[in-house]
Parts: C-alpha cells; structure tokens; sequence
C-alpha cells in the first residue's frame, strides 16, 4: 500500500469544532457559519463558542471579554526575555520563541480553558512589544475597556482605534480563527497527543504556520500586486510566473475544490474599505487574471482564490504593515489552536502514524 504522501484526505481525528467543506465551499464553527458569524459576531464570542461551546449570551459576553482583557499584560520577566532576544529575529520567530516563554496558568495537563484563554488574551501584547522593540518605538500598555481587536490596533499604533478598521480586522480574524486539521492545528494536536503542555503545542503550531505555504501567503500577495503595480501589466507578470513553474500565491487550497468562503466574505470587508484602498481594483483584476491563467494552465486542478488573497488586501487596508500580517493570523488561529488542544485532551490518543520504510535492506540477515 503507497503511502500517503501529505496525508490528503486522511481523517485522523474527530471534531465538533468546525466542518471544513470542500466540495460546496462551506466553513461552519459548531453548526454556526463563519461568515454569519464574522458579521454578526465579535473575535471573543467566537472564541468562547470554539473553546467553551456556545457563543456567550446576555451579559456572559461582556463577563467573557473582561476575563479575557485583564489577562492582557505581560509580565516583567517576559518583557526581559522578548528585550533579550537578537534584533534579527523576525517577528514569527520572536512569538515561536515568546510564545514558548510565557507563563502558563495552571497545571501542565490536562489543558485548562482557563490556562489557554490566559495565551489567547496576550498573544496580540506579545505581537506588539516585539513590533516595538524591533521599530525602535516605545511600548504601549494593554487596555481592559477595549475588545480584543481594537486593542489590538491601539497596542500596534497608539491611536484611538478607527471604528471600521476594527470592524474589517475582527470579521478577518473571526473568519481565520478555526480551519479544521490545517498544518499548524494537526501540529498542536500532535505535540497535545504525547501529554505534553499548551505552550509547546502552541510553539508547534506557530513553527508550522510561519511557513509560505500557510501562514506565510499573505505577505507575498503583497509583493505579488506591489510588482504588478496596474492591471495593464497582470497578464505578463502572471504568465510569467507560471512559465517558470512558480505558484500564485494567493491561489490553490488543498481542500477547498470551489470557492474558499473566507475569501467571498474577506472580498466583501475588501470591498467596504476600497475608498480608502487603492489596491481593492487592482485585486479584483489581479484575480481574474489569474483565474483565467490558472484555469488556462492547470485545467485538471480546481484552483481557485484562497482566502489569503484578500487577507492581504484588508490587512494593508487597516494599516498593518506586511511584517505583521502572519504575526496577525497568528493572533486569529490561537483561538482555533486552543480549542483543538483542549479537544485533543479531553479525548485523547497519542497520534503515532506509520513510515513507509523505502530504504536499502541488509545484504545479510543478522
Ligand atoms: C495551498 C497549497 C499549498 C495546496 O497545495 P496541495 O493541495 O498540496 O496542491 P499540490 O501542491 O498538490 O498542487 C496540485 C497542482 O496544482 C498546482 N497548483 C496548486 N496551487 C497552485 C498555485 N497557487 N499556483 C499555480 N499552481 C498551483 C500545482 O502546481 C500542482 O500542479 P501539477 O500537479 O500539475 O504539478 C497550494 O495550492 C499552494 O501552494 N498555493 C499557493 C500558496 C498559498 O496561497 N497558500 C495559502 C493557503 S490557504
């Protein structure tokens, strides 16, 4: 029996925290559409429905994000660790490197709500302070009457955050919270199999999604429409990148064979904020271009948009620049790693597959 080589289309786990479907285009959180969700929902309700259950009602939801917002702040040592680290390590290297530091609130196993909610409510500190320290700009202190993303842009700017960047950035990290057994999450489930700690889980995850073939994908969009510059010049480019054998980054997902939802819904946050983002038109050329050409050159795949074509677009549009857009997924999926490790736990099995050994054999048998 051959191998399967990148696991496509192995189930190696159960879940009921969402439904990944790739043949209609559907990404559902515990029988709630993602979509809906980003809309009518904010980023710690959605995190509450991921890791607690159900999404919280009636005043549970401000209970909910006040617990969340007083965990905010680092401590003393963990400022001194993230000021220790050398001044070129990049900021997904620095939150691998920070994440594995940061206290953790609790036993060591099982997992806590509790212990994870603790990371999840200061991974955008630990983004910011490392931002700061490497710009050379002071550090700004959390704030607890503020929702997880408009802290987060305050953190990142110092300014009074915009009402519809926030808007644009929480429905972006609500649609990239939870993704089903991506790299990173099947990364975290691992390490969580053997009993180790959340923190080394999430250190695995983060290692996994810094990659250009997952988390890594939006900031090279970027570069990929800042070198076309206008749509007269797609065309070429695009032919061109195809020609020598490289992807369009931005395109091609391993499950989804149609449409990735997220990147209708991102297309639309895209679309409210085109006044103020050039770059909006010069996208929605820029793929239609490449559909055409990747449909032109790979007739037998089903490649279409993903959904870290337009993240790169509303990520620019809200001001972050492109050495925080990883860092700002990184923010999202914690919510999905997290409900994943205490998922992994309450169930638990050591994930131990098989290698197909393909090797020379002793010549002898000893
Ligand atoms: C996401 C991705 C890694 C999925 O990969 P996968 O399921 O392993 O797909 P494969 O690597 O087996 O590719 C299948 C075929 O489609 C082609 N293909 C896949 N994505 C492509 C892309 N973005 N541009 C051009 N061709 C692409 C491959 O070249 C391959 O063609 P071949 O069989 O003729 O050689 C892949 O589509 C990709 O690299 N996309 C660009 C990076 C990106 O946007 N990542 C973010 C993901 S959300």
């Amino acid at each position: 029996m051959g191998a399967a080589i990148g696991m496509e289309g192995v189930y190696v786990a159960d879940t009921a925290l969402s439904l990944v479907d790739g043949q209609k285009g559907a990404l559902i959180y515990r029988g709630h559409g993602a979509k809906d969700l980003a809309l009518s929902h904010s980023f710690e309700e959605v995190a509450h429905l991921l890791l607690l259950g159900q999404l919280p009602e009636g005043n549970k939801a401000e209970i909910w994000r006040s617990a969340l917002a007083s965990k905010r702040a680092l401590t003393a040592e963990e400022h001194r660790l993230l000021d220790a680290l050398p001044p070129n390590m990049d900021m997904m290297e620095s939150l691998r490197t920070g994440v594995s530091a940061l206290s953790w609130d609790g036993a060591m196993w099982p997992p806590t709500p509790e212990a994870v909610a603790t990371v999840l409510a200061r991974i955008p500190t630990l983004v910011a302070y490392r931002w700061h320290r490497l710009q050379g700009t002071p550090f700004i202190q959390p704030r607890a009457d503020l929702s997880h993303t408009a802290n987060y842009l305050y953190l990142l700017t110092g300014k009074e955050p915009n009402p519809a960047h926030v808007r644009a950035l929480d429905a972006y990290l609500v649609l990239t919270a939870e993704h089903g057994l991506n790299a990173s999450t099947f990364a975290a489930r691992v390490v969580t199999s053997t009993q180790s700690d959340g923190l080394s889980a999430l250190t695995a995850a983060i290692g996994a999604l810094k990659g250009p073939l997952h988390g890594g994908a939006p900031a090279e969009v970027e570069e990929m429409l800042e070198q076309i510059g206008s749509s007269s010049r797609a065309a070429d480019w695009l032919q061109q990148r195809l020609q020598n054998g490289e992807r369009l980054m931005g395109f091609g997902h391993r499950v989804y064979r149609t449409r990735d939802p997220r990147a209708e819904a991102l297309r639309e946050v895209a679309q409210q904020l085109a006044s103020e983002e050039p770059w909006f038109e010069l996208a929605l050329e820029v793929e239609a271009e490449a559909l055409r050409l990747l449909q032109q050159w790979k007739p037998e795949r089903k490649l279409y948009t993903n959904v870290e074509f337009y993240a790169a677009v509303v990520l620019r549009a809200v001001g972050l620049p492109r050495e925080l857009y990883t860092p700002t997924f990184t923010v999202a999926r914690m919510a999905g790693w997290c409900a994943h490790i205490l998922e992994q736990a309450a169930n638990n099995r050591i994930i131990r597959p098989q290698s197909r050994y393909v090797g020379p054999l002793p010549e002898k048998s000893s």
